[in-house]
């Protein structure tokens, strides 16, 4: 028997995260991912993912991991050249993927913890490269001063971001680290699963993330937010398009039946800044008016917004460009790929499953 997509098919046993689409729950080992965001870093949620548990309380291990990828965000001379001489019509996720394989190593090594933390820290450095050099000005260098997220903005934008926009992009980026057996994840294990290197894994990874069924969708949430913005009735807007049989982008899910938890929690910073950025007020007001049509017009069908409709107005609100949306999720979303090479290697079967024939058969 086929079951196509593997819909419901666990390929493999995991202690990273776990989803609960009934419940609305995502749990990275053991912590509910959405308690994660108020009190935990980037690099603290990171160390949790690759190794199973908190850094130590003294803290040392935490800044032993800032320390090594703050060393480690530079690039290569030949991966800079590279990245200047890829056509500037290459999208950024085909820019990042070629990038990422040219900085592997040569032989096929043991995926490590280190190469983990090199490819976290060198993906921000890969985007912001290339951005500066599209836009035809000096890249801005890495600063030692300032932590992962904060120094991806800065480094897009050539100075320091404002403390909500860090949080609100922190947010985002913790909230999107893992999401269990994900076709980009499963990619990944799939690759390193024939021994070969976690740089080729996370190539692979790359590559599945870029279509849009999976990491490609935030900038039609834009277009839908745009729609609205420019609409005299945000109601009689929604109501039409429903009518007419539309999607309305950034809300439903397929594993989550109820509120998807990363929408809630992405949602939460947003109120923290309502009142402050039109982007975010907008998005509120559209999702109370969405939400009420699709119980009126689509009962039973328990249809909420999904993380892309809050991440579409969270990177509204902090001025990334559609463009950047989904490398942005490729920045945070590695930790994820590469926390399950580590697992994968660690304990590994290839992945060969069979196909069912259906062609013809010799005629004897
Ligand atoms: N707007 C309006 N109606 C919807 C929506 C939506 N966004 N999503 C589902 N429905 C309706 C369908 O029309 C269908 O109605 P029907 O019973 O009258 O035919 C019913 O809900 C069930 O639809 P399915 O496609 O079976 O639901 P499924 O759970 O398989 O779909 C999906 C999930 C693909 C995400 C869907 O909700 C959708 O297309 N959403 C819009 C696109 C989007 O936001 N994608 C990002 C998802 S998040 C992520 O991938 C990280």
């Amino acid at each position: 028997m086929v079951i196509k997509g593997l819909k419901g098919v666990a390929a493999a046993e995991t202690a990273i995260s776990h989803i609960d689409g009934i419940n609305g729950q995502l749990i990275y080992r053991g912590i509910d991912a959405g308690d994660l965001t108020n009190n935990h870093s980037f690099e603290e949620v990171s160390y949790l993912l690759w190794h199973g548990e908190w850094p130590d309380q003294q803290q040392q291990q935490l800044i032993e991991l800032k320390n090594e990828l703050k060393k480690q965000r530079g690039l290569p001379d030949y991966i800079e050249k590279l990245l200047i001489s890829l056509p500037a019509e290459m999208d950024f996720m085909s820019v990042l993927r070629t990038a990422v394989s040219a900085a592997g190593p040569a032989n096929k090594e043991k995926p490590t913890y280190s190469d983990a933390i090199r490819l976290t820290a060198m993906i921000p450095t890969i985007i912001a490269y290339r951005k500066s050099h599209l836009e035809g000005r000096a890249f801005v260098r890495p600063s030692a001063e300032l932590d992962h997220v904060e120094n991806y903005l800065y480094m897009l934008n050539g100075k320091r971001p404002s403390e909500s926009q860090r949080k609100a992009l922190e947010t985002y980026m913790i909230l999107t680290l893992e999401h269990g057996m994900n076709a980009s994840t499963f990619s990944a294990r799939v690759t390193v699963s024939t021994e070969s290197d976690i740089y080729s894994a996370v190539t692979s990874a790359i590559g599945t993330m870029k279509g849009p069924l999976h990491g490609g969708a935030p900038s039609e949430v834009i277009a839908f937010l745009v729609e609205a913005a420019n609409s005299a009735n945000i109601e009689k807007m929604i109501r039409e398009k429903l009518n007419r049989g539309e999607r309305l982008m950034g809300f439903g899910h397929r594993v989550y039946k109820t509120h998807d938890p990363r929408a809630v929690a992405l949602k939460t910073v947003l109120l923290e800044n309502a009142g402050k950025d039109a982007w975010l007020d907008l998005s509120m007001k559209v999702e109370t008016t969405a939400v009420n049509l699709l119980q009126e017009l689509k009962p039973g069908r328990s249809l909420y917004t999904n993380v892309e409709f809050y991440a579409a107005a969270i990177m509204k609100s902090i001025q990334m460009e559609s463009e950047l949306f989904t490398p942005t999720f490729t920045a945070s979303r590695v930790v994820g790929w590469t926390a399950h090479v580590l697992e994968q290697a660690e304990n590994n079967t290839i992945f060969r499953p069979e196909s069912q024939y259906i062609g013809r058969l010799p005629v004897k």
